[in-house]
C-alpha cells in the first residue's frame, strides 16, 4: 500500500486575527453554525481523550449534545472506560475534526457527571430504542457474542414494554469546561492558521473543577 503521495493543497479560506471572536465559545458556536450549514455529516461528532490512572491516554468519538452555561455535554456509560478514566484524572481533551472544511478544534478541559435531573431530561428525550440499548449493553465490558447483545435487548424491550423506560443509574452525561482552545485553518503549502485561546489568569492547578475563564488572550501558533 502505498500512502505517502496521498496529499492535497487546503485552499478553501483563510483565518486571520480579525476574524476571531473575542469568546472562544461564540467563536465554537459560529464554526458550528458554518459546519452544519455545509450539510457536513455528524458535525457533533468529536473526539474525546481521556487518560487512565497508569498514564495511558486512550480516545473515542461521542456526538455533542448541548454547549449549556460554556460547557460541552455529551451522554455515556458511566461504567464505561471513559467514565473510568475522567473519575481518576478529569483532564481531558476534545478534537472536532471538519477535513471537508479543512478545519479543526482542539479543547482542552475539566471534565464532570450531569446531575440526575438534567441527565433524565436529555434520556427522556431518544428514541425509544436508543433508550433500550443504554440499558442493554455494559458498555466497554466484553460481550460473548452479538447474539447475547440482541438477546439483552429483547428482554429489556419486553421488561419495559409498559409506560416510560426509567434511566439507568448507570448512564448519564459528562460536561467538560474548556480552558483552552484551538482552531486551525488549513492553508496553501502547508501554512496552516492556528490560533489558541487561553486564559489571561488560568485557574491554579490543584482546582478540581475549574470554572470557565473570563478572559482569554489569543496567539497564532506556527503550524
Ligand atoms: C459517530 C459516533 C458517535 C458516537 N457517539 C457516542 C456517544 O455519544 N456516547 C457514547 O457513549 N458512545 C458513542 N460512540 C461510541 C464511542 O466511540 C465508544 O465506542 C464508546 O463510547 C465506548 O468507549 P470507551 O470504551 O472508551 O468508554 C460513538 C461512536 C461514533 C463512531
Amino acid at each position: 500500500m502505498n500512502l505517502e503521495n496521498l496529499r492535497r493543497e487546503y485552499l478553501q479560506k483563510g483565518l486571520s486575527r480579525s476574524d476571531l471572536l473575542a469568546d472562544p465559545m461564540e467563536q465554537f458556536k459560529f464554526w458550528m453554525q458554518q459546519a452544519m450549514d455545509s450539510g457536513l455529516i455528524d458535525p457533533t461528532a468529536m473526539s474525546i481523550a481521556t487518560v487512565d490512572a497508569s498514564g495511558q491516554p486512550s480516545q473515542r468519538t461521542v456526538l455533542l449534545k448541548d454547549l449549556h452555561q460554556n460547557s460541552f455535554i455529551f451522554y455515556t456509560n458511566l461504567q464505561s472506560k471513559k467514565a473510568q478514566d475522567i473519575r481518576q484524572n478529569n483532564k481531558v481533551s476534545l478534537l472536532f475534526a471538519w477535513l471537508p472544511l479543512e478545519r479543526q478544534i482542539k479543547i482542552q478541559g475539566t471534565a464532570s457527571f450531569l446531575g440526575k435531573a438534567e441527565s433524565l431530561k436529555y434520556f427522556s428525550s431518544r428514541p425509544k430504542e436508543s433508550q433500550l440499548a443504554a440499558w442493554a449493553s455494559s458498555q466497554s465490558k466484553p460481550v460473548s457474542s452479538r447474539q447475547f447483545l440482541e438477546m439483552q435487548f429483547a428482554r429489556m424491550k419486553e421488561k419495559y414494554s409498559q409506560g416510560k423506560i426509567p434511566i439507568p443509574d448507570f448512564w448519564g452525561g459528562i460536561k467538560i469546561i474548556p480552558q483552552q482552545f484551538e482552531f486551525w485553518q488549513g492553508r496553501g503549502h502547508r501554512l496552516h492558521d492556528r490560533f489558541r485561546f487561553s486564559p489571561v489568569q488560568p485557574a491554579p492547578e490543584n482546582v478540581e473543577q475549574k470554572p470557565f475563564p473570563k478572559t482569554w488572550q489569543i496567539e497564532r501558533l506556527a503550524p
